[in-house]
């Protein structure tokens, strides 16, 4: 077991405990200067950048809901769909050739950037993902934009991981 505890060198955070997490059902952490948003929904645990790729709106308070069989966080401010696992945008598409007509989900791709979480003994830790390419949600997670939430906001609830840092 011990092989497997995250180490310094894997850059990973700790989240809290399985079983806090677990009854908080969302957490936010801000992640090596990253807001990320760490879920527990039907038994499963996700995690994703905090701010929605469209607008920045608060995905901590997106209701889950499934759509055309994928769980997805919809986003308060203009009801867009992600999901969970893989962070992608789903929009509602018609074929106007196929009758009758029926509308269909379907995904823009990737628009969200979600993470890696990782349960050891208990205790639950996040890694970034760290993959080459722009992700829409990117533009969101820069200082300029926290300063104008809090400015917007006092209630934007972005919390800071501090004592369960690893791999500063
Ligand atoms: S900011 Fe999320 S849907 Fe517009």
């Amino acid at each position: 077991d011990l092989l497997l505890l995250p180490s310094r060198d894997q850059g990973v955070c700790f989240v809290g405990t399985r079983e806090a997490v677990v009854q908080a059902g969302r957490v936010v952490r801000r992640v090596h200067g990253r807001d990320v948003l760490v879920l527990h929904h039907q038994g499963a645990l996700y995690a994703l950048d905090l701010h929605c790729y469209h607008s920045g709106g608060p995905l901590q308070e997106g209701d889950i809901e499934e759509f055309g069989g994928r769980l997805c966080i919809v986003c308060p401010w203009h009801k867009y769909k992600i999901t969970l696992a893989e962070g992608e945008g789903l929009y509602q598409a018609v074929n106007p050739l196929v009758k009758p007509l029926r509308p269909v989900w379907c995904s823009k791709g990737v628009k969200q950037r979600v993470h890696q979480v990782t349960e050891v003994n208990g205790d639950i830790f996040i890694r970034l993902d760290d993959s080459a390419g722009a992700v829409e949600s990117d533009h969101y997670q820069t200082e300029e934009y926290r300063a104008k939430l809090v400015q917007g906001s006092s209630d934007h609830q972005a919390g800071v991981c501090v004592d369960g840092w690893v791999g500063v």
